[in-house]
């Protein structure tokens, strides 16, 4: 019999809370509506927030004057479980093995929200109340750019003052290595669609002849890298700030790389920017990625066609120094300029996000490395960018006037936005113990 807390954990697995799947609006508005149950039966004022897209669930305490704010955030959202085959079980069907619990969003985000959730609920049965004034933040739009958040925050501004936001979104280096995050990459995201002839065409009758989409679409690819992995986009790099000396020396030293990066990987060989390690590679240098690309047969065995249209669907990871309309407006200049002729481009633009770092030795970020330390006793706080995007954390910023401390419990092979995604219990309740921990620190930050 599992607990009454990894019972809830998987009652709220089992939304298929797919927040980019029109299919799954309902789902995901059903989740947004067991949160709120679950805040108002912890002690708090929930409030569910009708969606410009999908819902906002908010939750709060009863603020007391002289006392710190603190806001928790998270996303109830998840990514799409495609390829659904290379799943052991169905991923809204929570499994647990080896006190491993295995569901799309079990680590990305819902156990380490829920963690928090389930930790404000412990002091509030406990204790009867709070040692801060919390402000619970829940969306639904993370994993698609939270594009409505914004405005959201826009529009509730006074009731979202708060002097800090903590947040578990992210990764530890390793397990049982409690790590604090200081740095996220930002991100830009496009989608470029390549049409040629009116129809596909029989490729013996035509090929020669018609210039093919796909070829198209795959010199445009190849022309956002050089062959040293370096993005070959006219000014990709220009302000982007360089390493610390003293983060390239903390990163070496810590317990996570190149090994581990292969193993957690499979990949046959690491490859990427020269001049870096990879963690610096993916920390604190931005990239291009294709993140999908199709066109053409797809089906087994041949078929002699010249396909009318294929697509490629691109992120760029942004670094402190970048912004992101500035990079995106160079990525689209260059793929117009590096677009073969006899084809029609058309680029359309995605979602965009800002980097953010953060300085470790703050108030707030001294507190957080408190309370990593109790809830993880005897081990040290590893201090760590990530590579991962958290668009709205920049924005909290500019229109809070807030930093974010970023306190994940990710692990290296969680396998987040893949088949197989997991979440070891044991972090569960990690994040319980570390929400009572950091409420406790944050309480008496300067
Ligand atoms: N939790 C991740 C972000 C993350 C992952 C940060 C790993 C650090 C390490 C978040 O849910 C996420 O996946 N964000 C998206 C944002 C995008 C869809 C705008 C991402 O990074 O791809
Ligand atoms: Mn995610």
């Amino acid at each position: 019999m599992p607990s009454a807390e990894v019972a809830t954990l998987l009652e709220f697995l089992r939304f298929p809370s797919i927040s980019t799947d029109p299919a799954h609006r309902a789902d995901v508005a059903r989740c947004a509506g067991w949160l709120v149950a679950q805040l108002t039966a912890s002690g708090l004022k929930a409030t569910l927030h009708p969606p410009a897209g999908h819902p906002v669930v908010t939750a709060r305490n009863a603020h007391q004057p002289g006392r710190r704010t603190v806001m928790i955030y998270g996303h109830y959202d998840v990514q799409p479980v495609d390829p659904l085959e290379l799943w052991t079980s169905p991923p809204f069907e929570p499994r647990i093995e080896n006190d491993i619990v295995f569901a799309r969003g079990s680590t990305d985000n819902k156990g380490q929200i829920l963690a928090h959730i389930l930790g404000i609920a412990a002091t509030l049965r406990e204790k009867g109340e709070l040692p801060v004034n919390l402000i619970v933040l829940v969306e639904g739009e993370e994993e698609v750019g939270s594009a409505h958040l914004e405005e959201f925050l826009l529009t509730h501004r006074e009731e979202l003052r708060c002097d800090l936001i903590a947040i578990s979104d992210t990764g530890m280096v390793a397990r049982g290595v409690p790590t604090f995050t200081y740095g996220l990459r930002g991100i830009g995201a496009l989608e470029l669609r390549v049409t040629g002839p009116a129809t596909d065409l029989h490729s013996g009758i035509y090929g020669g002849a018609v210039a093919n989409p796909a070829t198209a679409v795959a010199r445009l690819v190849a022309s956002l890298h050089d062959t040293d992995g370096r993005v070959a986009v006219p000014g990709f790099y220009d302000g982007v700030a360089p390493l610390e000396t003293w983060e390239r020396e903390a990163w070496a030293r810590l317990p996570f790389g190149d090994a581990e990066i292969l193993a957690v990987t499979g990949a046959p060989a690491l490859f990427g920017e020269a001049g870096y390690t990879s963690l610096e590679r993916t920390w604190a240098r931005p990239t291009a990625e294709v993140n999908g690309l199709g066109g053409g047969f797809q089906g087994t065995g041949t078929k002699t066609v010249l396909p009318r249209e294929a697509f490629a669907k691109l992120t760029f990871r942004l670094v402190p120094g970048q912004e992101p309309g500035d990079v995106m407006a160079k990525v689209r200049a260059h793929l117009s300029a590096k677009c073969p002729p006899g084809v029609r481009l058309e680029i359309t633009g995605g979602h965009a996000g800002e980097p953010y770092v953060t300085d470790p030795n703050s108030p707030g970020g001294l507190a957080a490395q408190r309370a990593l330390r109790t809830a993880f006793p005897g081990k040290d706080v590893a201090l760590i960018r990530e590579g991962g995007s958290i668009p709205i954390v920049n924005t909290f910023k500019k229109v809070l006037g807030v930093e974010s401390l970023l306190l994940g419990l990710a692990l290296p092979d969680c396998r987040a936005h893949a088949p197989n995604e997991n979440f070891p219990l044991e972090n569960f309740h990690a994040g319980i113990r570390l929400n009572r921990a950091l409420l406790e620190e944050l309480a008496s930050v300067g």
